[in-house]
């Protein structure tokens, strides 16, 4: 029978030395296929090694979320400030021009609304699909804690299979239920468990204490979800945190789409990301380019 780990001893993160990644630039993503590797290096930047995500998938559970009403409008022209797109194959049908060489990351679970138990869901696309629609990758929420969380993690095993089958990356993410903590402890349990059974990467919330711990035990990369829309100071330094603290990125929505000016938003989390910008001086740009100085 297995046990739970009540080991005395502290545990050992050694967050100061990073993983080696012999075979590819990003961390535990040596031994993947070709087609595989050239999809996330579609998403992932080679040379800072990091990506910007903008996710607009909101809608698959929550209808036409604030900012998203018409994605026509307000997305399809931050398209060019971002490294890819996170969002269903709905909305990549009808809305995104074919023409945008821009990689795209398709959600690919899906079933309640937000009337309903969120962590019952199902698989919502075949992978035959998301290679038809020149997918770089897919995303599926994982709700380690909540009702259906072996059902959730099912979702995901089943889909890394189809991936491995077809060369697509699969993006596990963190779903906190509404009664767990979100602590550092608890992104360990479900950034862990979602990279040992095969995530190739994983998104996950940001954590002021011991985020650091969260990227050290996560032997595939880590990309922060942004969460619910900030003062674009905050975001800024939330983002810059999670870099410096060994996240490869971001995957933001709300605090780019809600904010009052998303095109200067997006542009200077590119910066935070990218180019190591400290956030007040990010918070500098966005301004400039809020105002049309720039
Ligand atoms: C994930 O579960 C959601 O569908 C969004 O992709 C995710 O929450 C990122 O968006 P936001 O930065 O608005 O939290």
């Amino acid at each position: 029978m297995p046990e739970a780990d009540v080991s005395k001893k502290d545990k050992c993160y050694q967050e100061n030395v990073p993983q080696q990644t012999p075979g590819f630039f990003l961390k535990g993503c040596g031994s993947l296929d070709w087609g595989m590797k050239n999809r996330m290096a579609q998403v992932f930047n080679p040379k800072s090694g990091r990506t910007v995500m903008l996710a607009v998938d909101h809608g698959y559970f929550q209808g036409p979320t604030t900012g998203l009403e018409r994605i026509d409008l307000s997305i399809v022209p931050l398209l060019p400030y971002c490294d890819a797109l996170f969002c269903t194959r709905g909305i990549l049908r009808s809305v995104i021009p074919p023409e945008s060489q821009l990689p795209v990351v398709l959600r690919a679970s899906g079933g309640p609304s937000i009337l309903k138990e969120l962590s019952n869901e199902e698989i919502a696309m075949d992978m035959e699909d998301a290679g038809r629609l020149n997918a770089a990758g897919v995303g599926i929420q994982v709700f380690v804690g909540g009702e259906f969380e072996t059902r959730s993690i099912h979702n995901m095993t089943k889909l890394v299979d189809a991936g491995l089958r077809h060369g697509v990356p699969v993006m596990g993410v963190t779903a906190v239920g509404k009664d767990l903590v979100r602590d550092a402890k608890y992104f360990r349990l479900a950034c862990r468990m979602i990279a040992e059974l095969g995530a190739t990467y994983v998104k996950t919330y940001y954590v002021e204490d011991g985020f650091e711990t969260v990227t050290a035990s996560c032997p595939v990369p880590i990309v922060m979800a942004g969460g619910k829309k900030l003062p674009e100071l905050d975001a800024l330094t939330m983002a810059y945190n999670a870099v410096q603290q060994g996240a490869a990125g971001v995957d933001m929505g709300r605090n780019i789409f809600q904010s009052d000016a998303p095109t200067a938003m997006i542009q200077a989390v590119n910066q935070v990301i990218h180019a190591n910008m400290k956030p007040k001086d990010a918070l500098d740009l966005y301004k400039t380019l809020k105002h049309g100085k720039a």
